[in-house]
């Protein structure tokens, strides 16, 4: 079992990257793999969850040629796909589980997904449910809401549907079922969750439209589409995170992480940062395959607690790990409400975030939809949180989260059961490394 140990006292200084985006390395492989052409996807996330997606891939019959810093994908076109010889690994990967069972559902073929434990925890019923509205021919644990799930592809039928939670995954299912459903699909979401699928349909040039929060989409496109030659994912913001929120609460850090998506519905971390006090600067803005990026500056500054409502949920959902530990080093309180869905992540990630954060000497009380955290910080700086022998509980975010939070402690922590930090986030220690010394990575 992997651990980290984390020494503070370094300010972090110097200029990173982070991986490519963990969401549209997904969504690119998968749409790349339907269209017509040689694709290129350059800075794709080399973290285990987007692999177990190229893999599912390669098993459904696409040819994926794999170099350290591109894919190419040789696409099969829309009808290309076929069935898999043994069963799809989604590993740890909501994104890809929930994805793929959307794009399996209208094959001509029988496939079956699973993933490790904490995937077959989670909530499947979500994709299931409305996928059966449109004719989906899907079995699994408990009536479906639980994986494995065994799909029997089948001709869908379009459909008007609207989504009780604003949740990305289930919208970009719905919206690869609808690209092969009879008819017109329209579907809605209660709040703009992340936009990255609907942003590379368009990029594609797939007949989708958008008014509001309602996308339409016309099934089974009578023209191919080819792949683009080349797409550069952007760097991924909520690996990113990390670096922020460290080198604000660190003193007398100042890094620079260039190339940074800062699509609109990632970036509630950075209006958060900016309410609490942080010094963050956009620099560079432009746009790379239809996403805004920029590289971002960061200084030290200190911290004030905020209200965080759940109009801000579905931009920060994957931040509120790395957000706790700096509101648990703020002046003031943290209140958090609307955010319900954390409970449903790779962990219960406001039940880990408490136990463990309490162990570094945070208050924190917990709330069924959110939490109140009592940060320790002074006026002038940010507080110091204790040295801890911590553990992820099986979740990337919150290993990387509590790794960030050691560097405020006045002595070595261990962060144990760390090796899920791949999931996303490969070479995430060498990097806070490097910029403990001050370097480059
Ligand atoms: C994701 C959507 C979000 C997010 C997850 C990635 C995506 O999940 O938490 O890490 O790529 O679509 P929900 O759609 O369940 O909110």
């Amino acid at each position: 079992m992997a651990s980290l140990t984390i020494r503070p006292g370094q300010p972090l200084r110097g200029t990173i990257t982070v991986p490519g985006d963990k969401s549209i390395t997904h969504r690119a492989i998968i749409m790349t793999s339907l269209a017509d052409g040689v694709g290129r996807i350059k800075r794709y996330c080399r973290g285990e969850d987007c692999l177990n997606t190229m893999r599912a891939l390669q098993s459904l019959g696409v040819t994926i040629d794999e170099a350290v810093d591109e894919l190419r994908i040789h696409g099969k076109g829309l009808w290309g796909l076929t069935e898999p010889g043994g069963i799809v690994d989604c590993g740890n990967s909501g994104t890809g589980i929930r994805l793929l069972t959307g794009l399996l559902a209208g094959q001509d073929f029988f496939a079956v997904l699973t993933g490790d434990q904490s995937i077959r925890r989670r909530p499947m019923g979500r994709v299931v449910k409305p996928l059966r509205e449109m004719g989906a021919m899907i079995a699994g644990r408990k009536g479906g809401e639980l994986a494995p799930l065994a799909v029997t592809g089948t001709t869908l039928r379009a459909i008007n549907y609207a989504t009780p939670v604003a949740s990305a995954q289930i919208k970009s299912s719905l919206l690869w079922a609808a690209l092969f459903a009879k008819g017109t699909s329209k579907l809605s979401e209660p709040r703009l969750s992340r936009d990255h699928t609907e942003r590379l349909f368009e990029f594609y040039g797939l007949p989708l439209a958008r008014t509001g929060l309602t996308l339409t989409l016309e099934g089974r496109p009578s023209v191919g589409w080819m792949a683009a030659p080349e797409l550069t994912v952007p760097g991924d913001l909520s690996a990113a995170a990390f670096f922020i929120v460290g080198a604000t609460v660190v003193p007398g850090s100042d890094v620079t992480i260039t190339g940074v998506g800062v699509n609109p519905t990632r970036t509630g971390l950075l209006d958060v940062m900016d309410r609490m006090g942080a010094d963050i600067q956009l620099l560079n803005r432009r746009d790379e395959a239809g996403e805004p990026v920029a590289d971002l500056r960061v200084r030290s500054a200190p911290l004030r607690g905020v209200t965080i409502g759940p109009e801000e949920i579905p931009q920060t959902i994957d931040e509120f790990p790395i957000l706790c530990v700096a509101a648990a080093v703020a002046e003031g309180a943290t209140v958090i409400t609307g955010a319900e869905e954390l409970r449903v992540k790779e962990s219960d990630r406001i039940a880990t975030m408490a136990t463990e954060l309490r162990s570094m000497g945070a208050q924190m009380t917990e709330r069924p939809d959110g939490m109140v955290i009592h940060g320790i910080g002074h006026p002038k700086e940010n507080g110091q949180l204790q040295a801890t022998n911590g553990r992820s509980h099986g979740d990337h975010r919150v290993a990387m989260s509590l790794a960030i939070g050691g560097l405020t402690a006045s002595k070595e922590s261990v962060i144990d059961e760390t090796e899920c930090i791949d999931t996303s986030f490969p070479g995430f220690y060498e990097k806070l490394r490097a910029l403990m010394g001050g370097g480059h990575a």
